[in-house]
């Protein structure tokens, strides 16, 4: 069980959501509203997915105070913990995470960093913003699950998502219809099941919070960026529709459509390929885009690039795939195939991330 003991202060907004995504990783969620905490979220907000209690049921394997206030980290920094939380907060095996909601003038003041850093000597988990201010809910339930030990917990990986473009001109560019929302999914599940991610998106507009994310546009940057960051990881997982092609030559201004136009394509690298014969020890996942049955394209892609997993999907179904929300995929390695009927790309990418998981065992 997660208790959330909510403090009273804006951050308190986003407590629904945080519930949500923990109660879909799989944990019972109860929490704590005090008076004043309820000006800014009802009980009704977490229907469905978190019980709101006065007191919680039994001992929580995590406690989180989220948003945390100053009066919060002071009092906790002190031991003075609130009557409904002190019982479960005495226990030994629970971890504590402080979500701390600060503005930017109160969290340099000595007392509050201070209170933190008594905190942090207690061994409580303090989830701070990648930006000023509080950390979003993604950052907090990542914070919590990877704190908690997900399935990935201590793994690197990189991921690779969207479309490569491959300039002509200064205006053009040849490209692909690949959203980056499969490679998205996969790079904000691992974070979940406790990875440090890294994201490599090509052509992505929305960008994460707490993953690192590294903006590339080229087939060439993408390979750059990739293999510099697989020196330090574990597990590279190529999401992205890299352009197979790119023009030979590119021209530096706009072509003037007076002078007409003949492109002449030359193939590109191959980015797995080239990470495989530097890292024979690295666990590979490539795709394959396939016209029809995707699983012999996988099968060979498997040997051809020397990948440990190849995830399969048929694009001529126009519901999954290319810019879709759903996908339907084969999950091909080794030891066999498996079939992941129509759903979520979010349930696609969880279930790539455990077969990555049992595989690596
Ligand atoms: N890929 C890559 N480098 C490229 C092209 C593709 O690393 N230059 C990766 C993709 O990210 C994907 C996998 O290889 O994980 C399969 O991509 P795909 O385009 O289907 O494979 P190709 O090698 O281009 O094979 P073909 O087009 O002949 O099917």
């Amino acid at each position: 069980m997660i208790l959330l003991a909510v403090g009273a202060a804006p951050g308190a907004l986003a407590m629904p959501e945080v519930a949500r995504e923990l109660a879909y990783a799989g944990y019972h969620v109860e929490v704590i509203l005090d008076m004043e905490t309820r000006h800014f979220v009802g009980s009704a907000s977490f229907a469905g997915n978190a019980e709101v209690v006065d007191k919680p049921s039994e001992a929580p394997e995590a406690l989180v105070f989220a948003p945390a206030t100053t009066g919060t980290l002071a009092r906790l920094a002190h031991n003075l913990v609130e009557r409904s939380v002190a019982e479960v907060y005495s226990v030994h095996d629970r971890t504590v995470f402080i979500v701390p909601d600060l503005d930017a003038a109160t969290a340099g003041h000595p007392a509050v960093e201070e209170n933190l850093r008594l905190l942090g000597e207690d061994g409580h988990r303090i989830l701070a913003g990648s930006d000023r201010g509080m950390a979003a809910a993604d950052e907090v339930v990542a914070g919590v699950l990877g704190g908690l030990g997900g399935p990935l917990s201590g793994l690197r990986i990189v991921v690779t998502a969207g479309g490569t473009r491959e300039p002509m001109d200064s205006v053009r560019f040849v490209g692909n219809r690949s959203s980056g929302k499969m490679g998205v999914a996969i790079a904000r599940e691992a974070l979940r099941f406790g990875a440090e991610v890294s994201l490599v998106a090509a052509n992505i507009a929305m960008a994460e919070p707490g993953i690192n994310w590294f903006a590339v546009e080229t087939v060439d940057e993408m390979r750059e960026r990739v293999m510099s960051l697989v020196e330090d990881a574990d597990v590279l997982v190529m999401a992205a529709a890299v352009s197979d092609f790119k023009p030979a030559s590119v021209v530096e201004n706009k072509i003037r459509r007076g002078e007409g136009l003949t492109v002449e394509l030359v193939a590109t690298d191959d980015i797995l390929k080239a990470v495989r014969e530097r890292n024979p020890g690295l666990f590979m996942v490539g795709f394959a885009a396939t016209h029809g049955d995707p699983v012999p394209d996988a099968r060979e892609k498997l040997a051809t690039k020397g990948v440990n997993l190849v995830v399969g999907n048929d694009i001529s179904r126009k519901v999954i795939g290319f810019g879709a929300e759903e996908n339907e995929v084969y999950i091909v390695s080794e030891s066999g195939e498996r079939f992941v009927p129509q759903t979520s790309k979010r349930e696609i990418a969880r279930t790539i991330l455990y077969a990555l998981a049992t595989e690596m065992n």
